[in-house]
């Protein structure tokens, strides 16, 4: 599963660190190319020697050999690797990773990664409650660090609890997991909406909505990372392209409207996630309104609905994923949407959950197929919440080929 990857084996200081010989093993039997990191710690716990005739290569344990004053670089390890998994992660290093120091090799190296990094954390059980660590998680998942949770059992302090490291066969199969929803979606072609619209009043003012396009940026980052050609169409917001995405930027339902209609019919699939306005003013003023004594109406006029119109036009193996942003009677109206809408599937959130909708870096969903399953989720990265969304859309896709 793994043949010809190259796989970044970092070792921290725990009692965890005799499992990595069983999982450094493992990975170069599956196949991968493995070189191991270890932090200064770690070698207290196991030997390099143990490692270097395991892995096959010499082991990293420092910026330079002090004998010879060769540079071991962390850049060019960064680029080598299709994959980043340390394990033991311990508290330490977990905690420095998430705030970005860079004290020693593999913690280096970590920073200078642009593959996915797997953290398999390992250490006592109170440690892993305790709110630093929580924290210091939730940080790194929002870097879209993989974190492989512990399972609970027999800690080496002799307490039982949660802390003990996954079995090296499960952390080896999560990483082969990761090359294969990475080419998972390769030649497919997928639309996405993010951000609000701005719906001018005149040529200052508009209407508009707290959409910061975070969500659809994520989806559409997820697809991509999965090998996808993705085509974001995303009103005003202050984010970047996300790499390997196609961006067309709009400003106003109309536009957005008129590229996503234009770009559809090469699509295998459309996920809605922009925060389009319903309603624009019927007139815009040419020129900037001024104030009165008297109140002002403007009167507004239904924008075309995106959604409804890719759900009459789509074909058979075409599928459209719509959202829908709540505050009552979420589930009732979510239904409704997804029927209206002849959507594939809708992704609930309401803004009654604390950590879901608008603006911050977490959501919390609910998706509802177009068969009536309906799947709650707890509140997670925006990251995390676009691969489920993602995960979904893919196996509805298979479902319709
Ligand atoms: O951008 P963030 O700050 O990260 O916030 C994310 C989000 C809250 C905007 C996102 O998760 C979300 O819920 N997006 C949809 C918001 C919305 O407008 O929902 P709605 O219930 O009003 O619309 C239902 C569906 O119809 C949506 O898929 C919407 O894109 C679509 N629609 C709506 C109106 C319209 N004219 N055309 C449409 O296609």
């Amino acid at each position: 599963m793994l043949k010809g990857k190259h796989i970044i084996a970092g070792i921290s200081g725990g009692i965890a660190a005799y499992k990595a010989a069983v999982l450094v093993r493992t990975l170069v039997k599956s196949g991968a190319e493995v070189r191991v990191i270890m932090t200064p710690m770690a070698k207290h716990f196991i030997t390099p020697l143990t490692m270097a005739t395991l892995s096959g290569h010499p082991v990293y344990t420092d910026f330079y050999n002090p004998e010879n004053g060769d540079w071991n670089n962390h850049v060019r390890l960064g680029l080598w690797a299709d994959a980043c998994l340390v394990a033991p992660a311990t508290a330490n290093t977990l905690a420095k990773m998430a705030h970005g120091i860079a004290d020693n090799l593999l913690l280096t190296t970590c920073l200078s990664m642009r593959c996915p990094v797997v953290a398999a954390p390992a250490m006592d059980m109170d440690m892993w409650a305790h709110p630093a660590t929580r924290s210091n998680l939730q940080t790194l998942q929002k870097h879209g660090v993989h974190i492989i949770e512990p399972p609970a059992g027999e800690l080496a302090s002799g307490l039982e609890g949660k802390g003990r490291m996954e079995e090296p066969e499960r952390i080896v199969a999560f990483v082969e997991q990761l090359f294969v929803k990475k080419k998972s979606l390769a030649g497919k072609t997928i639309l996405v909406t993010a951000g609000p619209t701005y719906e001018a009043i005149d040529p200052v003012r508009f209407i508009g909505n707290h959409s910061s396009g975070k969500m659809g940026y994520a989806l559409a980052e997820s697809l991509a990372n999965r090998g996808a050609q993705v085509l974001l169409v995303s009103g005003p917001v202050a984010l970047p392209a996300p790499h390997g995405v196609e961006l067309l930027r709009v400003t106003a339902a109309e536009e957005m409207y008129a590229a996503v209609i234009e770009h559809f019919a090469n699509a295998d699939a459309a996920i809605l996630c922009a925060a389009v306005a319903d309603y624009t003013p019927a007139q815009k003023s040419a020129h900037k309104i001024k104030r009165e004594k008297e109140p002002l109406s403007i009167t507004l006029k239904p924008t075309a609905d995106i959604a409804a119109a890719l759900g009459k036009q789509k074909k058979k193996n075409q599928l459209t994923a719509g959202f829908a942003l709540e505050t009552y009677n979420e589930l009732a109206h979510a239904q409704k949407k997804l029927q209206t809408k002849n959507l594939d599937m809708i992704v609930l959130n309401s803004l009654n959950d604390e950590g879901a909708g608008f603006g911050g870096d977490t959501n919390k969903i609910t998706i509802i197929k177009k068969n009536g399953t309906v799947t709650n989720y707890p509140v997670l990265p925006k990251q995390k919440v676009a691969e489920i969304i993602v995960d979904t859309v893919f196996n509805l896709h298979n479902e319709k080929d």
